[in-house]
């Protein structure tokens, strides 16, 4: 049986699928994808959870920032993705300001999941989405709660950078972390914290924790597509590896990267903060 009808007939991943892993120590291997071809390649070489992120805005859409990002555009991408997928767990960012309310938040997730087919959505933020992910939760929609670097509050943050760093903002990412786990949170995303900090968040936590730029330690590890295809113009981030280069094409560079995501050489020493 090839891989890919492996892939076909499996069961599918469900975020029972991703407790389970994590329970058993076994690494969960995420990507953005944004398409119904890469959903496809990416599925057979072993990736588990696809992620429609909103960095499409970046990379798709040429902008510099996620924010222009539309509903509209997160409905169609997931639903691309939606086709091309046959058993990995869907995961869609809220964009900008989707989330605003806990009403609107519901309304807009409910439709990435009616019209793009979407598994769980992803909520950037702390503690002032605890409503609004207890609501969603209460409704049957599966949350992730994006914390640490927040994209989508670029124009705050002024610079993306490491977050975390002085203890207080630390205390603060790891209580979010934990009221946001308490209100109904079904998965975390840690995004350019220190691997200290990251460590801490994975063993105060009972669900599974995504990392990005976040260490070694986090139960699953993701990365945007086109960065680790090293096809991102600019300067590829500390925390991502080209695996397409010096390899044999798209399929066997994003199997090297589940291979090093399951085997734990990835996050190595080199994309981790301190
Ligand atoms: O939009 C995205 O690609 C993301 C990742 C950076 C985690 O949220």
């Amino acid at each position: 049986m090839s891989d890919k009808t492996a892939t076909h007939t499996a069961s599918p991943i469900t975020l029972a699928t991703l407790r389970e892993m994590r329970q058993r120590g076994e690494k969960i291997a995420c990507l953005t994808v944004y398409d119904a071809s890469f959903a496809t390649v990416l599925e057979s070489a072993g990736v588990e959870v696809l992620l429609v992120g909103d960095s499409l805005g970046n990379v798709i859409q040429g902008h510099e920032t996620t924010l222009p990002v539309t509903l509209t555009d997160m409905i169609y991408h997931t639903r691309c993705v939606h086709r091309g997928r046959r058993r990995a767990l869907i995961m869609a960012d809220m964009p900008f300001m989707s989330d605003a309310a806990p009403a609107q938040a519901l309304g807009n997730a409910a439709r990435l999941m009616k019209e793009g087919g979407a598994h769980i959505v992803k909520l950037e933020g702390g503690a002032v989405l605890a409503d609004t992910v207890r609501l969603l939760s209460e409704r049957g929609i599966p949350v992730c709660a994006h914390l640490g670097l927040l994209p989508q509050s670029i124009h705050k943050l002024g610079a993306y950078r490491v977050q975390g760093r002085e203890q207080q903002d630390a205390s603060r990412i790891l209580a979010d972390a934990k009221l946001l786990e308490e209100a109904g949170a079904d998965l975390l995303l840690l995004e350019c914290v220190s691997a200290a900090l990251a460590q801490e968040v994975v063993a105060a936590a009972g669900i599974p924790v995504i990392g990005i730029g976040a260490g070694p330690s986090c139960d699953a590890q993701v990365l945007v597509l086109y960065d680790m295809l090293g096809i991102t113009p600019g300067k590829r981030p500390k925390f991502s590896r080209d695996f397409l280069s010096g390899g044999h094409g798209i399929h066997e560079a994003v199997a090297a990267y589940v291979k090093a995501v399951k085997q734990g050489d990835f996050p190595a020493a080199e994309h981790t903060y301190r």
